[in-house]
């Protein structure tokens, strides 16, 4: 054996609705399509069809072998309007979630993943305090109707990537770039979560259940000076992650809201969650405002350093907070030949399989090559292909490599010789 899966830990994959599903939807994201700001132009209203191949894809992951399935709900297929639900949307979810769990493949439901109705986004979305009990609402909707099919959740997807994606850099919608703006929309979110995870708990306790499960997936990076030995570099990739990661997971995850985030609301301090959920993916480097890549390393197809170690420094930083079990929520790797992710996987599960924090999950981003956001549907993540024309799914090598390691609880050698040595990294 090259290294076994820790004993308690549970694999599968990672995915999120408005990335798979497909649909013409009046959402921010199909009308950022719209406009044009998709690079190579590709709709999300196409992605995987996954709203209409849902049962070819569970039983795909059944046949792999999956343990695991994260996915999100589509805010604006629950609710269209303000107050109105689709059953028909709510319907269909319950089925999925039920043919998930028949299939023993034990569902985690992201109740927000970047992803808002227009009629939420028009209104300000987050960044207006008066707008968050439409979130909670979902949140109600979700419990209310998934709770006795689903008992772990997320209550928001990476809420810095989402504060500064939208807010700060201008790059997602609405395409802002204020600070204040950023920062009042972190704190909204911060707001949001600890609302929803006591909300949650409330209803699912009231439907007569004990073994609830909530947590946030916080997008935590590696931040690392440039040069070592400049203090400025030092002191501005400390800055960074402090503003960026630091600030806001303590606050959602105690109630403490350090400078300069304001805990308007007077929430109470607590712990506001049960497990650590990490999507890691990359280390930066600072040598001022902003963030850069070291040069004269491995790199992903988007140019993303591959540094495996920081998955686990990562999930340190936040187990120092509140040490609980740890979910890798998302992982994985743009990689649109299928040339190195069997080693990605391969270095980052060795990194787990070695470290002596309590990793208990991990979910591969991604199912299916999806629709990457901004990238669009080039960049390609996924275990599994999708073909554009007759929307058939392949799995690739990665995806047998996956499979095979969740059937034999480890890396054997000779699954190692099949599906990693000959892989190479770029260097750039
Ligand atoms: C997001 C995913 C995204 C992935 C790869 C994460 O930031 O949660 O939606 O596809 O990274 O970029």
């Amino acid at each position: 054996m090259e290294f076994s899966i820790p004993k308690k830990m549970l694999m599968g994959v990672s995915t999120a609705s408005m990335q798979i599903e497909g649909g013409q939807l009046d959402t921010n994201w199909n009308d950022w399509y719209r406009r044009g700001f998709i690079k190579d132009g590709t709709d999300p209203s196409v992605a995987n069809d996954h709203w209409k191949y849902w049962r070819e894809d569970t039983a795909l992951m059944g046949e792999m072998g999956l343990q695991l399935y994260r996915f999100s709900v589509e805010w604006a297929r629950l609710m269209p309007e303000p107050g109105l639900v689709d059953e028909r949307a709510v319907a269909q979810y319950r089925e999925e979630l039920t043919a998930l769990n028949e299939a023993g493949i034990r569902p985690l439901l992201t109740i927000h993943h970047f992803s808002n109705p227009m009629w939420f986004e028009k209104k300000g979305a987050f960044e207006k305090r008066e707008n968050l009990s439409d979130y909670l609402d979902l949140v109600k909707l979700v419990v209310e109707r998934f709770g006795d099919l689903c008992s772990d959740y997320i209550t928001i997807n990476e809420p810095n990537v989402y504060a500064t994606n939208c807010y700060f850099f201008g790059a997602w919608p609405p395409g802002k770039t204020g600070v204040k703006e950023t920062l009042a929309v972190m704190e909204n979110l911060a707001y949001c979560h600890i609302k929803a995870y006591e909300m949650i708990h409330r209803l699912r306790k009231e439907m007569g259940y004990t073994d609830t499960m909530v947590g946030c997936a916080n997008h935590l990076r590696v931040f690392a000076p440039k040069n070592e030995k400049n203090l400025w570099h030092r002191i501005s990739a400390k800055l960074t992650s402090y503003l960026f990661q630091d600030a806001l997971t303590k606050a959602m995850t105690l109630g403490d809201f350090p400078f300069p985030m304001r805990n308007y609301a007077h929430l109470p301090k607590g712990e506001y969650t049960d497990f650590i959920g990490l999507n890691y993916y990359s280390r930066s480097t600072v040598s001022g405002i902003g963030d850069g890549v070291r040069e004269n390393c491995p790199k992903t197809d988007l140019d993303w350093e591959i540094y495996p170690q920081g998955l686990v420094d990562c999930a340190r930083r936040l187990y120092e907070v509140l040490p609980r079990p740890i979910w890798v929520t998302e992982n994985g790797t743009c990689d649109n030949n299928d040339r190195f992710r069997c080693r990605y996987l391969y270095d980052h599960l060795k990194v787990i399989s070695q470290s002596d924090l309590p990793f208990e999950r991990y979910y591969h981003w991604c199912f299916c090559d999806n629709f990457e956001w901004v990238e669009g549907n080039s960049s390609r993540f996924g275990l599994v292909s999708v073909d554009p024309e007759t929307r058939a799914r392949t799995v690739k090598k990665a995806g047998r490599f996956y499979s095979e390691v969740i059937q034999k609880g480890g890396v054997t050698k000779e699954i190692y010789q099949n599906y990693v040595a000959d892989q190479r990294y770029d260097v750039r």
